[in-house]
């Protein structure tokens, strides 16, 4: 499943994969909006499963129907794969390759889940005609992104506000949408899908996780480089925000709640 398309950069990296907060999302936790819909038998994509946390949940929903996860980072895959191995969840395969032009057949799929990868994707409504696709007739779209300026930090973190104005620049220079939630119901419905349904949970994230995570990213060589060469921020800046990150996560009140939005879709 390799093509000779250039990649679109996935802006939080894969530096410590197994570290960035993903492996701690599983499906009763992420997408128990979708299990419901799930039934044995069903054949079931997930684009962009990262460390196959969620997809593992899927699986077990849908055995002895068959998972596929279609992955663009090989350090994901191979972190999913040998977690499916060590689960004995025998259903469910990760395959790398590029979710926005599959090697699949229309209507081969009876639902297409997505967590967080619309954000991620310079033409998301691109993606969703790819899985509108390769969706049976009746199938279920079901998608999860995030709204970053709609997550919570009570009392205040340096997470929020402008903080990391710099980081959702680059992001968005990468073609990303760090505010994708925003107008994931309506590219739903552009993307060809009816009978739609959204709905929108918060999950809380423990600060010490986010200051095992952040500043790595923020500090990256590659990552000061186009921040400071696109006059986002300058080097100074970074390090002091790095810094505030690791010494909010030692405060005792400090919360971080990230806000999750989905929306699920039927192909006519
Ligand atoms: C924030 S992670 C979410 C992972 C997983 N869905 C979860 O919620 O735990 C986004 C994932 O999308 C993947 N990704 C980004 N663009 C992709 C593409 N075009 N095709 C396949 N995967 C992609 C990234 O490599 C990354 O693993």
């Amino acid at each position: 499943m390799t093509n000779e398309r250039k990649a679109p950069v996935y802006t939080h990296g894969y530096k410590n994969p197994a570290f960035a907060g993903l492996n701690e999302r599983s499906a009763q936790s992420h997408a128990n909006w979708l299990l419901p819909h799930l039934k044995p038998g069903m054949r079931v994509l997930d684009a962009g499963p990262g460390p196959g946390t969620i997809t593992l949940g899927i699986a077990e929903a849908v055995a002895p129907g068959k998972v596929t996860g279609v992955e663009i980072g090989q350090p994901y895959v191979e972190l999913a794969n040998s977690a499916a191995l060590e689960a004995g969840i025998a259903n469910v395969e990760f395959l790398q390759g590029d979710a926005l032009h599959l090697d699949y057949d229309d209507s081969t799929f009876d639902v297409v889940f997505s967590f967080a990868v619309l954000e991620h994707i310079p033409n998301p409504i691109q993606a969703l005609k790819e899985w509108h696709r390769v969706l049976k007739s009746g199938g279920i779209i079901a998608v999860g992104s995030s709204a970053v300026s709609w997550h919570a930090y009570p009392p205040q973190s340096p997470l929020g506000g402008e903080g990391l104005d710099f980081y959702m620049k680059v992001w968005e220079q990468n073609g990303g949408h760090p505010d994708m939630a925003k107008t994931q119901p309506q590219l739903v419905r552009q993307a060809g899908f009816s009978d739609i349904e959204i709905g929108g949970f918060y999950v809380s994230s423990d600060p010490a996780q986010q200051a095992a995570t952040w500043p790595d990213r923020i500090r990256e060589p590659d990552f000061v480089r186009q921040a400071v060469d696109s006059g986002f921020a300058t080097a100074e800046k970074i390090e002091t925000i790095a810094q505030d990150i690791e010494a909010w996560a030692d405060n005792p009140d400090a919360w971080y709640l990230l806000a999750w939005f989905w929306a699920l879709g039927r192909k006519p």
